[in-house]
């Protein structure tokens, strides 16, 4: 199983001051060296974290793939084209978003969707497609001629979170899933087994298939046993662990984890 780190979160910590430190380039080589197979990375329409410069600088300069998280506006695609990453994936965007809260809009007549993938595809850029784990979102994403998927497992580790930490009791704590435990369990042994089965059915679509969001050194290991699942981008949680423990051990210690589940 590969690991896309995504780096974003470094950029977050910078904009915290609008100065030029940490810089996310510097990242580069300690993923590396760390076992990453990827660097992951969202130009937002925003520029919220990631700026165009980032951007560049880091596929110019990374010695793994990289992996550029986008929406479809014509000056984003332009740039992506212009500056050719192994994969764009691309992923929603809503202006008021912490961050990405579900997966693409696929399903019925997508013009712009599909301009945007046959662009891409044209400029030799592999193309994912941020979804829910839904069969309807996976038909239409193989129809749309997408290379890869990524499930958005945002459910999945809300779910978990609800159920196995105390974020039901902080001020972060997702309102329609403050449900009983024994309901809470059922939804996530649900929500597993539909990733497992349509990443499986992913697989016999001749998509490849990725997966991420809110995946942690708790969450993880189930979604990391399923096999048809190739990669996994994670973020937030490899980033905040690396305070305290630096980068490099903080990846280390998740491909480890993932290692251990088998593939
Ligand atoms: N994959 C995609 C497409 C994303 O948008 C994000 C969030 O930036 C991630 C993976 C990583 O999510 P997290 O930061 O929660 O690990």
């Amino acid at each position: 199983m590969k690991v896309g780190v995504n780096i974003d979160h470094i950029a977050v910590l910078r904009e915290a001051r609008k100065i030029n430190d940490p810089d996310p380039l510097q990242a580069l080589g300690i993923c590396q060296r760390a076992g990453a197979d990827q660097v992951t990375i969202h130009l937002r329409e925003d520029r919220r974290h990631i700026h165009d410069d980032d951007a560049a600088a880091i596929i110019r300069h990374s010695p793994l793939p990289v992996n550029l998280e986008c929406a479809t506006a014509s000056d984003i695609l332009d740039f992506v084209v212009r500056h050719r990453p192994q994969r764009a994936t691309i992923v929603p965007e809503k202006r008021n978003e912490v961050t990405t809260e579900g997966g693409l809009a696929v399903t019925g007549d997508q013009p712009i969707l599909q301009a945007a993938i046959s662009r891409l595809k044209e400029a030799e850029i592999e193309v994912s497609l941020f979804i829910d784990p839904h069969p309807d979102a996976l038909l239409a994403a193989k129809e749309l001629g997408a290379d890869w998927i990524e499930f958005h497992t945002g459910r999945y580790a809300n779910l978990w979170a609800m159920l196995h930490t105390n974020l039901a009791r902080t001020r972060h704590r997702i309102p329609e899933l403050d449900l009983p435990r024994d309901e809470l369990s059922t939804m996530l042994q649900e929500e597993y087994a539909r990733l497992s089965e349509l990443a499986q059915n992913a697989r016999e679509a001749h998509l490849r298939v990725a997966a991420g969001h809110g995946l942690n050194y708790h969450n993880v290991t189930p979604i990391a046993a399923i096999k048809e699942i190739e990669e996994l981008n994670i973020g937030q949680s490899i980033i905040a662990r690396s305070v305290f423990t630096g980068l490099e051990p903080a990846i280390r210690e998740m491909k480890a984890l993932i290692k251990r589940s088998g593939f």
